[in-house]
């Protein structure tokens, strides 16, 4: 299954969230792949590898696909303690810009991961900060998306731009796609009970969607885990958010059986 972790609004956990998310669920004995969709690379350098350093990364594989070759995705796996890695590089702005003009572009890293569907149980894919040509080709991958929130109103009203674009993914290029749910990141305790929080969660339920109930608490931890390049299991293996994570990896599992049961519920 192909997981897209999207939100256009930049900093609200999509990488943090895959690395952990990954790391958890390669504890759970799943067979776990990410993909850096990002030309920032933060989720190469969460990883602990160096962007510059990378010979192949998902731009070298998604130019093998503009160019009509085989992409051969294989070439550019890195093992890492989350799982495995497809690593991203600054030339992905280039690929971006091709892929706009390119015949059915949309579909490149569908077809670019299709040889290593059979080898995963779950593919995350990170996307970057914008519904640009990017998110677009992870919606048109995935079989499902993960939309990591801010507890905070004006991240929930971007959710209406994120929303419409899944909603023309589904009509013109993946009508299986599903919403699988939203996630709470970085929540201070004390906030939870607020006016605004409430009002939160009753505007993210009309929408019907679903938030997830495991959400992860704000802690300086994650970053100093990034900045390691290590997920916060290998970090800081007592610290209570390996539990969370660990709560969130099972949730999400659960949520993806539920939807192979209801394809078009989410
Ligand atoms: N729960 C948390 N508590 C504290 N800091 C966090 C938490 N989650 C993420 N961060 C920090 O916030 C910053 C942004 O997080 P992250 O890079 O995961 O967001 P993003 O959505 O991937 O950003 P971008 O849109 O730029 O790709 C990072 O420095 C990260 O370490
Ligand atoms: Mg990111």
């Amino acid at each position: 299954m192909v997981v897209a972790v999207a939100n256009q609004k930049g900093g609200v956990g999509k990488t943090t969230i895959v690395v952990n998310l990954g790391a958890a669920l390669r504890r759970l004995k799943k067979r776990v792949l990410l993909v850096d969709l990002d030309p920032q690379a933060s989720l190469t350098v969460a990883c602990g590898l160096e962007p510059e350093d990378q010979e192949e990364s998902i731009a070298t594989v998604m130019g093998r696909w503009l160019r009509g070759e085989e992409p051969n995705p294989e070439a550019a796996l890195r093992r890492v303690r989350a799982g495995s890695l497809i690593p991203s590089s600054l030339e992905l702005s280039g690929v971006e810009f091709e892929l706009v003009t390119a015949l059915a572009g949309e579909r490149a890293l569908a077809d670019s991961l299709l040889p290593l569907k059979g080898k995963f149980d779950l593919i995350l894919v990170d996307c970057p900060p914008s519904l640009g040509m990017l998110t677009v080709n992870a919606l048109c991958a995935a079989d499902a998306v993960l939309i990591p929130l801010l507890p905070h109103y004006l991240s929930i009203k971007a959710l209406s731009a994120l929303f419409e674009t899944i909603g023309k993914v589904r009509t013109r290029l993946n009508p299986s796609l599903q919403v699988m749910g939203a996630i709470f990141n970085a929540v201070e305790e004390r906030l939870l009970h607020t006016k605004e929080a409430l009002e939160l969660l009753s505007s993210l339920e009309e929408r019907g969607l679903y938030l997830f109930k495991t959400t992860i608490k704000k802690t300086v931890r994650l970053r100093e885990a990034s900045v390691e390049g290590e997920p916060i299991f290998d970090f800081m293996p007592k610290h209570e958010t390996c539990q969370a994570f660990l709560e969130l990896a099972k949730e999400v599992l659960k949520r993806a059986q539920k939807g192979k049961a209801h394809p078009r519920q989410g």
